[in-house]
């Protein structure tokens, strides 16, 4: 915390024993009740326009959405009774997805359909009522936090009728942030690393925080009330990430080149497909990257409309079998396990995701080795991350011989960039909605070449 002090509420005990991690103390479990916070319909009387921002945005949902509560109830709360080693998620998670039960001590909450407050997720009080992080590089849910009447803001000339503001360096910075960004596992393994990934990165250094990608300033008024001041830099509440199409369109460049454009089949076709990512502040996928998949699929189609897939042309790096598509490889073993399932051999590793096409992603391993979408269970994770960086550049070749069954004629080629936010395979097995597991395009490029 930077220029405050003394005022801290919530210093909490060792967190060793609450959730998953070692190190990060901050907010004690059980230290408030509920009613300590106002709920967001109140604050949205006067921010209309920032409530429904916010309402709209993931972190109103980190509770209530179908995965969030799926994960939570199906899958670490019975791990957490079964495995001592990860008995502290029963709380930890909900540390980060509903802050307001796990101050209230309301763990495990009540599912969704209950309908208490712990649906309310990360909401405005958690955010305004933060003062500050016992890390300087905060992870694990380590803020410190003061309910009561005084919003911490990014202004010190902010008037409200009914609450007291005060400026806070520590609400305008990305460290505000990392409290719930960043996560340790309970062995050790950094499974979320969002901040440390923006701050090893060139947007850190260029003074460029969160806040101005995901919350963007433009003129106009925070709230509806006369005493609200016109300004040219409100901060609006969207938070788009990964759910949201419009932040994934066009957030990896793509260009496609070829140095032949008249061939035989027969011939062999060289391809270079260039990623750049020039838009996210962090890699690509980041976040939960146990679960997220980014992938290149490429494909030719011919004259008469036939398509065939073209697989990509391996690096030979250690542990690059897990970045190409491959329909017979399973995983997620671990997710059987614990919910006990005969005779249970695993899930397609890679889903829907087309054989021979390029997967970034960065491979999750449980303490037996296997890989696993179970973050809290994740004991290894640093050997292999094919992720695109900030401002990273990442080459394909493909190196493909034309088929002698394709039509002469123009042939077009076509290179699609996928997301997904979980395999499709465990999404299906879970029963969640599709478009919690649907392919979202990122990008795509063609060219065509002759065949003879
Ligand atoms: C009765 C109307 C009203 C209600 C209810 C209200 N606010 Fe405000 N709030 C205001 C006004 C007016 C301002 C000043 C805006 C300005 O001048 O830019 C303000 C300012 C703020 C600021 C900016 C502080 C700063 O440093 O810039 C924050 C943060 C804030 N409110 C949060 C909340 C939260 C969270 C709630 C719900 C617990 C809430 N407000 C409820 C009217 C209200
Ligand atoms: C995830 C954390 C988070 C949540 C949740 C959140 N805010 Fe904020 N809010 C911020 C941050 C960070 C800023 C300052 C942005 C900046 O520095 O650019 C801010 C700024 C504000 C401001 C001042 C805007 C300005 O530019 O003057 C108001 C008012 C406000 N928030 C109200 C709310 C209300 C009402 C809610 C709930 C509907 C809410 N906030 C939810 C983090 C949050
Ligand atoms: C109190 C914990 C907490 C804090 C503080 C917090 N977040 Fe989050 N955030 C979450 C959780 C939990 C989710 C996951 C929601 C889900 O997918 O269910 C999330 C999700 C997101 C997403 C993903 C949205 C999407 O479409 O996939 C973005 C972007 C985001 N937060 C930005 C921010 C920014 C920027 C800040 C700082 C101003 C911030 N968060 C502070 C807990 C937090
Ligand atoms: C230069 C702009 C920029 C900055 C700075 C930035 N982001 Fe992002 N962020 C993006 C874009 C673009 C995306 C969409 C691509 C994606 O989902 O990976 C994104 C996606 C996300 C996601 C969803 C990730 C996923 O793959 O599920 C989260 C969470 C997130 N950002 C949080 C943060 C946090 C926390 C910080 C600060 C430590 C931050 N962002 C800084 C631009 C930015
Ligand atoms: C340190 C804070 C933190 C902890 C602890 C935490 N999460 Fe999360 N969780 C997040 C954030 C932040 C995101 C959003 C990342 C992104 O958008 O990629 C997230 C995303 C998720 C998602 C993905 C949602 C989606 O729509 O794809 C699920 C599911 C989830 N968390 C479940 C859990 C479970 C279960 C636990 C406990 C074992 C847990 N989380 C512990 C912060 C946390």
């Amino acid at each position: 915390m930077k220029g405050r002090g003394g005022s801290i509420l919530a210093l909490g005990l060792g967190f060793g024993i609450l959730c998953s991690t070692q190190t990060a103390q901050g907010a004690e479990m059980g230290s408030f009740v509920y009613n300590d916070f106002k709920k967001p319909t109140y604050c949205g009387g006067c921010h209309k326009a920032i409530f429904q921002e916010w309402k709209q945005s993931l972190m109103a949902q980190s509770f209530t959405h179908e995965w969030d509560e799926a994960e939570y109830f199906k899958l670490a709360l019975p791990h957490s009774q079964k495995l001592e080693k990860v008995a502290g998620v029963k709380a930890g998670c909900i540390g980060c997805h509903s802050p307001l039960a796990f101050l209230s001590g309301d763990i495990p909450p009540k599912d969704v359909a209950a309908g208490t407050r712990a649906n309310e997720g990360v909401s405005c009080e958690v955010c305004h009522h933060i003062t500050g992080s016992t890390e300087a590089e905060p992870f694990n849910f380590s803020f410190t936090i003061e309910p009561g009447k005084t919003m911490q803001g990014p202004r010190s000339d902010a008037k409200s009728p009914v609450h007291g503001v005060e400026f806070s360096e520590f609400t305008g910075s990305s460290e505000l942030c990392a409290t719930c960004h960043d996560e340790q596992s309970p062995y050790g393994a950094w499974v979320k690393s969002t901040y440390r990934e923006w701050k090893a990165g060139p947007y850190a250094k260029e003074g460029t925080r969160c806040q101005d990608c995901h919350m963007y300033d433009a003129a106009g008024k925070a709230a509806k009330n006369k005493s609200a001041k016109p300004r040219e830099d409100v901060a609006h509440h969207v938070f788009h990430g990964s759910h949201f199409a419009s932040k994934l369109a066009g957030a990896i460049d793509l260009a496609l080149y070829t140095g032949k454009t008249s061939v035989s089949a027969g011939d062999n076709v060289g391809l270079r497909a260039e990623l750049f990512n020039g838009k996210a502040g962090h890699y690509v996928p980041s976040g939960s990257t146990e679960e997220r998949m980014l992938w290149l699929e490429m494909r030719g189609i011919d004259s008469a409309g036939k398509t065939f897939n073209i697989p990509v042309e391996p690096k030979g790096f250690s542990g690059e079998e897990y970045t190409i598509a491959d329909s017979k490889a399973l995983a997620y073993q671990a997710m059987g396990e614990i919910m006990e399932v005969k005779d249970w051999k695993g899930l397609s590793r890679d889903g829907i995701v087309p054989d021979g096409s390029r997967i970034f992603r960065r491979p999750f391993f449980d303490p037996e080795g296997r890989m696993t979408i179970c973050q809290w269970y994740t004991a290894e994770n640093t050997g292999i991350d094919y992720r695109i960086g900030p401002r990273e550049m990442k080459i394909e070749k493909y190196r493909w011989v034309v088929p002698t069954d394709a039509a002469a004629g123009p042939m077009t080629i076509e290179a699609q960039l996928f997301y997904s936010q979980v395999p499709s395979s465990v999404g299906e097995y879970m029963g969640l909605p599709a478009t919690e597991y649907a392919s979202i395009k990122v990008n795509e490029a063609t060219l065509t070449i002759n065949i003879k």
